[in-house]
């Protein structure tokens, strides 16, 4: 996720941009560009620094230095590509004919880029935002167009982009030969247009409100497939057709700190709400899709091939607190489809304990933040002993990131709130796919299996929108979970690991005193603990564990316990035992901790605003543990 900003008008334009993009850092921060232009010359100044958005202030005077009433702007959170100056955007064709900023991504950037080489483009950057430019450029330069008008030239270019580009854009394009007009094109990423008066007369478009909110009110909201041409003086959208059409101008009431969470109260909230968003993002340009239709998984960028996969004898998953939740999920994964043994390891105690490590292990180090001090000390101590290790990490160029043999990235974007959803949410899908490969290249799942599989990945971000469609029952019963003091959770297999980042997205945001446990143990000792009106969150999502889970939840039942079912549609049984229920979706026993996961994080939420605690920074917390 990035931040894009443009303004023309009749200010200066890089001190406004600078501006807007500060608003913008939680978009994204590693690195940011500014490229300005005078209405009457086709000069365009390209200034990118990588870092903190203050490095580019300092570098242009707060853009005092950078002269021209036309431009745009880009803070970055990398996808494709170091963090770097180089790979900062704006991104541009030769002689800068055309200058992009993007936020998204380009799914089919290689093709792209593979094809645009034959034609004889040469690339600068690793960045897919690159493929986008030179493709416009390739459109906009075509001889057979040269009779055109500009704008036409311009729309016909970035229609054709479009058509050919696979994944999600929001884009500020300047043309060379165009002085003072910024164009802008969407899909699937947010892009709203600032339509300016008075002094600040002119007109911007920007990521998210909050960027224009300090200049004007009047927004317009540019939806899928739509593109805009601005000026100082006028505002022109169009359809995919190039046709132009009206949209109304909304009148924003936000504040500018309400605005930076997208109207939510606080960044968690919002981040939850990401979630189908971003797991899709993190699947789909993973997810190949032959002629006849048939899909396959594509994890090239690990740079483990089929026959290593095939050579793995045992898989290690390694975190820390929510990344080790992971891990406990997806081992059931992993073992169950492709027969590969797993161990889950809490990196702080892995580190420590002299493991034996076999030659053709595969250690995978889960981690948000890639800067986790015992998960890096993990993953040292594997590639010390010659194990073979890949990241699952958010942040690019992070020090896991760089240092595993092979990283996958979870493309969640910048996750603000200590407590981590969106972040948790990826890493599990990044693992559903090593888990659907391995077993595929090994043969352990037959080719409809595989298929299946596949099709049930791509549609949990919808199955994900349904349950945050259906929040104020939870609402409504965490209010009343409010008061407690102790609270278990329990369930058998996968439904245990759940329970556990369950329990813990409710200690580290309520200070509700919180167990999870594995449902069968829980007679062996601490069902001491039950008595009158505690509560157990009994999680039953696994078919064939169903009965035995809703049999020790009316074990503790008899012992006084209130009892919060959390269960998928159709196994309305639970309601004979439990005190309140909630329903997901059935998706395949294997990947329901992407769905059950999302009322324990609503819950958790829930009761930590009915407590006036601060969500997103939780007392004694911090997003990164760097370390010991
Ligand atoms: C989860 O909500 C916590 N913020 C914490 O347990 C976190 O998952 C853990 O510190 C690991 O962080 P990482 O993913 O950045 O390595």
């Amino acid at each position: 996720m990035c931040g894009i900003v443009g303004y023309v008008g009749v200010r200066q334009a890089a001190p406004i941009l600078l501006e807007g993009l500060s608003k913008l850092e939680y978009r994204g921060y590693d690195s940011a560009g500014i490229a300005v232009r005078d209405e009457n010359s086709e000069h365009v100044e390209v200034v990118k620094a990588k870092g903190r958005l203050r490095n580019l202030m300092q570098m242009t005077d707060s853009g005092n230095a950078v002269r021209g009433c036309c431009g745009i702007g880009h803070t970055r959170w990398a996808t494709h590509g170091e963090p770097s100056a180089v790979n900062a955007h704006p991104h541009y064709s030769k002689e800068k004919r055309v200058v992009v900023v993007h936020n998204g991504i380009i799914e089919n950037y290689q093709d792209i880029k593979d094809m645009l080489r034959r034609k004889g483009y040469v690339f600068s950057t690793q960045t897919d935002t690159e493929a986008a430019a030179l493709l416009l450029d390739s459109y906009y330069t075509e001889p057979g167009r040269s009779s055109l008008s500009p704008r036409e030239r311009a729309l016909g270019a970035i229609r054709d982009m479009m058509i050919r580009v696979r994944g999600s854009y929001a884009l500020g394009i300047l043309f060379g030969d165009q002085p003072g007009v910024i164009y802008a094109a969407r899909k699937d990423s947010p892009l709203i247009l600032g339509c300016c008066e008075g002094e600040m007369e002119g007109h911007m478009i920007a990521s998210d409100v909050p960027a224009v909110l300090q200049y004007t009110r009047k927004v317009v909201y540019i939806d899928n497939l739509e593109i805009a041409c601005l000026t100082r003086e006028e505002m022109h959208v169009y359809n995919i057709d190039c046709e132009e059409i009206e949209k109304p101008v909304a009148e924003i009431r936000w504040d500018a700190a309400a605005a930076e969470k997208d109207g939510y109260e606080h960044f968690m909230m919002k981040e939850i709400h990401e979630q189908p968003r971003a797991v899709r993002d993190t699947l789909s340009p993973r997810i190949k899709e032959a002629e006849d239709g048939t899909r396959s998984i594509d994890l090239s960028e690990t740079s483990l091939t089929d026959d290593d996969l095939r050579a793995v004898s045992r898989i290690l998953l390694i975190g820390c607190g929510s990344a080790y939740h992971v891990g406990m999920a997806e081992r059931y994964v992993i073992e169950k489809l492709s027969r590969v043994p797993c161990e889950v390891e809490l990196a702080s105690e892995f580190r420590y304990r002299d493991p034996i490590l076999a030659q053709n292990c595969l250690a995978v180090i889960v981690s948000q933040s890639g800067e986790t001090a015992d998960s890096l000390a993990a993953l040292r101590l594997c590639k010390e002993r010659g194990v073979r290790t890949l990241a699952v990490v958010n942040v690019v160029g992070s020090s896991i990131a760089r240092e595993a043999d092979a990283v996958m990235y979870t493309w969640a974007g910048p996750e603000i709130s200590v407590a981590t959803t969106k972040a948790y949410s990826t890493q599990l899908a990044a693992l559903y796919l090593l888990a659907v490969k391995l077993a595929a290249v090994r043969g352990s799942i037959d080719a409809a299996r595989e298929q299946a599989l596949i099709g049930e990945l791509l549609a949990l971000p919808e199955k994900i929108e349904r349950i945050l469609g259906d929040k104020e029952r939870l609402q409504w019963f965490a209010n009343k979970m409010a008061a407690s003091k102790d609270v278990f959770f329990i369930g058998r297999g996968l439904d245990y690991a759940i329970s556990l980042e369950g329990s813990l997205k409710l200690k580290e945001i309520s200070y509700i005193h919180s167990e999870a446990y594995a449902a069968g143990e829980l007679k062996h000792g601490t069902i001491s603990l039950v008595e009158e009106g505690v509560m157990v969150v009994g999680v039953a999502t696994q078919p064939e564990l169903f009965e035995k889970v809703v049999s020790n939840l009316v074990e503790v039942r008899s012992r006084g316990a209130y009892l919060f079912g959390l269960t998928t549609y159709g196994q309305y049984a639970i309601e004979d035992t439990v005190n309140f229920t909630v329903y997901v979706p059935r998706t395949d026993p294997l990947f329901a901790t992407s769905l059950a996961v999302v009322p324990l994080q609503l819950l958790a939420y829930y009761i930590s605003c009915a407590k006036g605690l601060d969500v997103d920074k939780p007392r004694n917390l911090a997003k990164s543990v760097t370390v010991e």
